[in-house]
């Protein structure tokens, strides 16, 4: 795994632009695996920047998105297909017929007969992973085993307390998701993960030790051939990393 430490957010955010610049400068129609949270929020930013003001071209790339909340509509503010027009695609000159979140409303197993669909067909150049605090990756939420297709998932207590903050109520937050499977995010060629904020156990579990734990999702990012690791000082000082 390669990890880089970054000062700030900001240049965290810059430097995970970086690796994102040079896909696209490359592979012009690569296929971005992205996702939602706060942690990806500067990088989404300095990528529109960059659109806007460096020609960084996005016309031909797709997108597929990790996760989405059961019963928000694609309009909701919280919902992920939201958050992405929002936070990225409104913003930069992607096609928005070449991007894909799952449905959050209707029939959740017709949604995830779509969603392994369409990743079947879709080989992911680089997927874009935050970490929740308690070690999720996308929605795969800590257990005896992990899946490797996208499916439903019950979101745990931590989740929902951690989420809470992006709703009115703890009681609006939803109880469910569907997310893309940890076989599928094995399989993208690159992974970049973004980490900050209040996630030392998680921090600690994938930086510090050894061990590929299922109660941990995180900790699979170490048996990619291509992971990269983007991680605030103050966090990395905070768990004793020294690189
Ligand atoms: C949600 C998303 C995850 C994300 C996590 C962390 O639970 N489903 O994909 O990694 O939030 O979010 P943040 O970056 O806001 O801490």
């Amino acid at each position: 795994m390669k990890v880089i430490v970054a000062n700030t957010y900001e240049e965290g955010a810059k430097k995970a632009a970086d690796v994102i610049e040079k896909l696209v400068r490359e592979k012009p129609d690569c296929t971005l695996g992205l996702a939602t949270g706060s942690s990806p929020v500067g990088m989404y930013q300095e990528l529109a920047r960059r659109c806007k003001e460096e020609g960084l071209d996005f016309s031909k790339v797709h997108s597929v998105n990790l996760d989405e909340y059961v019963g928000l509509e694609p309009t909701h503010p919280q919902s992920y297909r939201f958050f992405m027009d929002d936070n990225l695609f409104n913003h930069i000159n992607i096609d928005k017929a070449n991007t894909y979140v799952a449905k959050g409303t209707g029939d959740v197993e017709e949604n995830l007969k779509e969603f392994n669909a369409v990743l079947d067909q879709t080989d992911i150049d680089l997927q874009v992973l935050g970490v929740g605090p308690d070690g999720h990756l996308g929605f795969n939420e800590p257990g005896k085993f992990l899946y490797e297709k996208a499916h439903k998932e019950t979101l745990e207590d931590s989740t929902i307390d951690a989420n809470t903050r992006f709703f009115a109520s703890r009681d609006e937050v939803p109880r469910y998701a569907v997310t893309m499977g940890m076989g599928s995010i094995m399989k993208a060629k690159t992974l970049l993960m973004i980490i900050n904020g209040n996630k030392q156990e998680a921090a600690k579990r994938l930086l510090m030790e050894d061990t590929i734990d299922p109660q941990c999702p995180a900790t699979f990012m170490r048996l990619h051939r291509d992971a990269i690791v983007v991680i605030e000082k103050k966090l990395a000082d905070e768990i004793g990393y020294k690189g």
